[in-house]
C-alpha cells in the first residue's frame, strides 16, 4: 500500500518536473528560437493564401529596412512588440478584404497583386494611415482615388493627408483627422465636445455619475434587500 503510494508520488513529481522544464525551455527542449518564431511571429495572414507564389516587393522592402520577414509578413521587432509593417497577399484568390486590415494599422507596405477578382472600397483600408506602398491587381484604381496618393497606377505610393488636399475645414473648435486613404473626419479639440464641438470642458463624467450611476446603485440595492427579505420570510 505504502509502496504503491510512493510510486504514484514519484511519477507525479517526475511529470511536474517535465512540465516545468518544458515550459521554461519553450518547445520541449528544442530551444527558444522555435518558441519565439511560432508563438510571437505568427503570420496568420498566410492562412488566407494556400499558394506559395509571392511577389518580391514586400520581401525586398523588409530586407532593405533590416526587418524580419516570415512567410508573407514583415515585422518590425521592437522592444515593446513585433509590429506588422509589411504584408504580401499577392496571388491569394482574394475577392474582398473587408475586415482584413482592422488590426494592422501599422502597415507601411501591402501587396494585393494577382488577385483578379478582388473588389474593395476605400473603407476597407480604414485605419491604414501609415501605408506608403500599395500594389494592386491589374486595372484597379487606388483606394480614395488618384488624389489620395502622390503616385498612382498599379502601385499607389506616398499616401497624402486628405485634411490638406481636400481642404477640409472643421468648425472653430474642431480638428481634422486623417483616418485612411482619402478618408478624413472632423473631431473636437481637447476641451471641447458635443454638437459642432460647441460645448466646453471635458465630458462631465462626475456630474453624470452623480446623476445616473449612484441612484442606479441605490435602487438596485434597495430592490435586492427587499427581494431577499421576501425570500427569507417565505
Ligand atoms: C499563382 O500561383 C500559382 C501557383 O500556386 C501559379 O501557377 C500562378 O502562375 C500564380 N499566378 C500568377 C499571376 O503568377
Ligand atoms: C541595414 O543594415 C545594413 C548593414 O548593417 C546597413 O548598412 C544599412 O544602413 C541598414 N539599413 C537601414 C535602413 O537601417
Ligand atoms: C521600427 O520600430 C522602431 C521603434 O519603434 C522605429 O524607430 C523604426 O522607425 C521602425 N522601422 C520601420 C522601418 O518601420
Ligand atoms: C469575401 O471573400 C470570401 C472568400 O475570399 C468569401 O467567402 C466571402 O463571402 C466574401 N465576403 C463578401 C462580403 O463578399
Ligand atoms: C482583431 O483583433 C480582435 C481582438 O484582438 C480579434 O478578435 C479579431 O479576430 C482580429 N481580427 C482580425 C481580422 O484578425
Ligand atoms: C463590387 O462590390 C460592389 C458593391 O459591394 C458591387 O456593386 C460590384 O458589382 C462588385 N464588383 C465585382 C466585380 O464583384
Ligand atoms: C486591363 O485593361 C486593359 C485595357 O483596358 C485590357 O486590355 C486588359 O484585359 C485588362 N486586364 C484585366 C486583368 O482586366
Ligand atoms: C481652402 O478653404 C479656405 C476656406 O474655406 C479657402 O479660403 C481656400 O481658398 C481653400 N483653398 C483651396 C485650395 O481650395
Amino acid at each position: 500500500m505504502i509502496v504503491h503510494f510512493y510510486r504514484q508520488l514519484k511519477s507525479l513529481i517526475l511529470a511536474m518536473t517535465f512540465v516545468v522544464t518544458t515550459y521554461k525551455t519553450g518547445t520541449c527542449g528544442n530551444g527558444m528560437d522555435l518558441f519565439e518564431e511560432t508563438t510571437f511571429l505568427d503570420c496568420s495572414f498566410s492562412d488566407y493564401c494556400q499558394r506559395s507564389y509571392v511577389r518580391e516587393n514586400v520581401r525586398k522592402y523588409c530586407s532593405e529596412e533590416n526587418l524580419t520577414y516570415i512567410e508573407r509578413c514583415c515585422f518590425n521587432k521592437t522592444s515593446m512588440a513585433n509590429v506588422l509593417v509589411g504584408l504580401d497577399l499577392s496571388n491569394c484568390t482574394l475577392m474582398n478584404v473587408s475586415d482584413l486590415f482592422k488590426n494592422t494599422t501599422n502597415l507601411v507596405i501591402l501587396d494585393l497583386e494577382d488577385n483578379p477578382l478582388l473588389n474593395y472600397t476605400k473603407a476597407d483600408f480604414l485605419g491604414l494611415t501609415h501605408l506608403e506602398y500599395l500594389y494592386l491587381p491589374e486595372n484597379k484604381t487606388c483606394p480614395g482615388g488618384e488624389a489620395a496618393w502622390s503616385s498612382s497606377g498599379t502601385e499607389c505610393s506616398g499616401q497624402l493627408n486628405p485634411c490638406n488636399y481636400l481642404n477640409v475645414s472643421c468648425t472653430e473648435n474642431g480638428q481634422c483627422h486623417h483616418l485612411g486613404p482619402g478618408i478624413a473626419k472632423c473631431g473636437c479639440l481637447p476641451g471641447h465636445y458635443g454638437y459642432k464641438c460647441l460645448r466646453q470642458g471635458t465630458f462631465p463624467t462626475l456630474t453624470y455619475c452623480l446623476a445616473i450611476c449612484i441612484p442606479t446603485v441605490l435602487f438596485s440595492a434597495f430592490f435586492w434587500f427587499t427581494q431577499r427579505r421576501h425570500v427569507k420570510t417565505d
